[in-house]
């Protein structure tokens, strides 16, 4: 289905049209051109779908088999992930876990994860979306206040001005939370680290941000836990600790009655 609608002088035409829903028309900016203003209704092209969680959530398991399984529909899909997504994103990826900037300031911090994000928005985001498609990406913005902000007590206000900044104001359509307690989760990782050493000599990631404390990841996962009652039409919370299988059917439950209104590339 491809629908055209006039926007402030232009055309932006859209191959599907997703979600529509009234919102505040100051707040809005069209830059994107992927959202469209009719009488204070925003007309949304593709689906954007986040996962968050904390460590050895095994949240990038899911998100690779959300793609995989839309792929395999004939949806058109791209996977991607936080920090990193682009060339430049990935560069700074690196600067982010690397464990030896210990000295890394806080600001600095938040910057650089904000700068990989803008990045990613404006390079691949927006643009997929615009064509329709369906973006699946490995963390978000939800990342940096419950990190950020909660995890480092850096102010709430200050991180949704920047995270503004990088984003232009995209937010997801979904966002899955999958919930493990903290320490199992940090648990999982350190065993996953020690048997990818043992089988090929090559250290899992064991990250910088890995290596803070049980309370910072404590607070973390308590700042998740905050943001979710803050906005429970947005998040899915599912329970980490069913089988792999079992949580993918989940996720597929809460995704399948929103591909509605977008157009599989290829007929099955
Ligand atoms: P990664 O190895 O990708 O961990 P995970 O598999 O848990 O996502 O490392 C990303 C780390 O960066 C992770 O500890 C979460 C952290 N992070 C922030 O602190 N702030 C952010 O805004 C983002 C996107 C990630």
């Amino acid at each position: 289905m491809t629908i055209t609608l006039p926007i402030e002088g232009q055309v932006l035409t859209c191959p599907s049209i997703l979600v529509d829903r009234q919102i505040d028309k100051d707040r809005l900016s069209l830059d994107a051109g992927y959202t469209a203003i009719t009488d204070g209704t925003v007309m949304q092209c593709g689906l954007f779908i986040t996962f968050e969680g904390p460590e050895g959530s095994g949240k990038s398991t899911q998100a690779r088999r959300l793609y995989e399984r839309l792929q395999a529909a004939g949806y058109p899909v791209i996977l991607t992930r936080e920090p990193g997504g682009t060339r430049i994103g990935e560069w700074i990826r690196r600067i982010l876990l690397d464990l030896r900037h210990t000295e890394m300031a806080p600001t600095t911090e938040i910057l650089l994860f904000s700068a990989a994000r803008s990045q990613l928005v404006s390079e691949l985001i927006r643009p997929y979306l615009a064509t329709g498609g369906i973006v699946v990406c490995d963390r978000y913005a939800d990342s940096t206040l419950a990190y950020q902000g909660y995890g480092l007590g850096r102010d709430l206000n200050e991180l949704r001005a920047i995270t503004e900044v990088a984003t232009g104001g995209l937010k997801p359509d979904i966002t899955f939370y999958l919930n493990i307690d903290v320490e199992v989760g940090l648990q999982r990782k350190r065993a996953s680290r020690e048997r990818s050493e043992g089988a090929s000599g090559q250290v899992a990631e064991w990250n910088r941000l890995d290596a803070r404390d049980l309370a910072y990841h404590q607070r973390v996962a308590r700042g998740f836990a905050e943001l979710i009652k803050q906005e429970p039409e947005r998040w899915h919370a599912l329970d980490a600790a069913q089988s792999v299988d079992e949580l993918a059917e989940q996720i597929w439950q809460v995704v399948s009655p929103r591909l509605v209104g977008i157009t599989p590339i290829v007929a099955r």
